[in-house]
């Protein structure tokens, strides 16, 4: 996509200049396409006590209850279709969401998924997985183990790897949340997106502003994961060093190379929350909404409810919030585990 844009850097200099992109809003459109039908059309909730907290419209839209229990299956599926036919396997490294996504993508497509997982990832993820049909094969639990069990699969099926947050097909099919979400709510105003490595930000930034470029597009963080903020700051790209430590085990990863360039250009501002203020959030969303949203899904509302979000955005009226997920691992919750309970 090439389009001319003004470029905030630093929060200070302003300049035009064109570029492309991964992804362009046809993309988007066309992965709408290739998967309608096969994800679910996610319904968008409100609740006037979090509107009185937060002093916003609140317009929730309900990821948690996609396929799969996250967004994840939009950019998956998109992915698994746009493979050519003569495609054998399909093969990522992820611990969580998008294992799950593309296993269900796979079998739904016919075709066999390897996913790399770390020995350490919590039982209920690996039977998620094996449950879509998916061979898990383990890993260390290193950034460099899963890269290189991943290349190892590659080689001995012939398989194509599918990258969680960089793969276009990827970025193309989470931006369908946004165009769906203009339709629900045509007179939104501002959204606010969780970000990790950025395919679902990414994508619902081209798809939103190339439609309403008036939308506010707000990125919300884990501090302790805070490497977009820090990249939109320093206007280069500026990933985590050590493993981030937050309850937001969703976004631990850092934003990437095809992510970046659409988050410096087309994100208005990003929001970096504690993790007790995610913890709040959470709760407040199960309490208030009933809603069982995993801790990564409540750094939208804690962006909202934070005082930074208050100064900055206190003219916007109706606000998105992606509640992206909802796979919450309710065996370490106690009173879940109490033996009675399974008699
Ligand atoms: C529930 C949930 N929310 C948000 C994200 C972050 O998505 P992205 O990496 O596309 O920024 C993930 C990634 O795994 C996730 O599982």
């Amino acid at each position: 996509m090439r389009r001319r844009f003004a470029c905030r850097i630093g929060a200070r200099v302003l300049r035009t200049m064109s570029t492309s992109y991964c992804v362009s809003l046809k993309d988007v459109q066309e992965a709408q396409k290739r998967i309608h039908g096969l994800v679910h059309t996610t319904p968008v909730m409100t609740c006037s006590s979090l509107d009185k907290l937060a002093a916003h419209k609140l317009f929730f839209k309900c990821e948690l209850l996609q396929k799969t229990g996250s967004f994840k299956i939009r950019g998956a599926l998109n992915a698994v279709k746009s493979l050519p036919s003569d495609c054998t396997a399909v093969v990522t490294h992820s611990s969580g969401n998008h294992g799950q996504a593309l296993a269900l993508a796979a079998q739904l497509m016919g075709i066999p998924a390897h996913v790399v997982v770390p020995t350490t990832a919590a039982a209920c993820k690996k039977s998620a997985i094996l449950g879509y049909g998916a061979m898990i094969v383990d890993c260390e639990p290193t950034d460099e183990s899963r890269a290189e069990v991943a290349a190892q699969i590659i080689q001995k099926t012939g398989g194509v790897l599918i990258h969680p947050n960089q793969d276009p097909a990827v970025i193309a099919g989470q931006g369908t949340i946004g165009l769906e979400l203009l339709q629900q709510v045509p007179d939104l105003e501002a959204l606010v997106i969780p970000v990790g490595g950025g395919g679902m930000l990414a994508g619902i930034a081209v798809a939103v502003k190339a439609i309403k470029p008036h939308v506010k597009i707000y990125a919300a963080e884990p501090l302790n994961a805070d490497d977009c903020y820090r990249s939109k700051m320093n206007g280069v790209l500026t990933p985590n060093i050590q493993p981030p430590v937050t309850i937001a085990d969703g976004v631990k990863t850092s934003i990437g190379p095809r992510t970046w360039p659409v988050i410096r250009d087309l994100v208005d501002d990003v929001f970096v929350v504690t993790e007790d203020e995610i913890k709040r959030a959470t709760r407040l969303v199960w309490e208030r909404m009933k809603l069982l949203i995993e801790p990564t899904a409540g750094l939208g509302l804690a962006a909202i409810l934070s005082s930074s979000f208050q100064e900055k955005a206190r003219q916007m009226r109706n606000i998105g919030v992606v509640l992206c997920g909802g796979n919450v691992d309710l065996g370490g919750i106690d009173w879940v585990k109490e033996p009675s309970l399974y008699n």
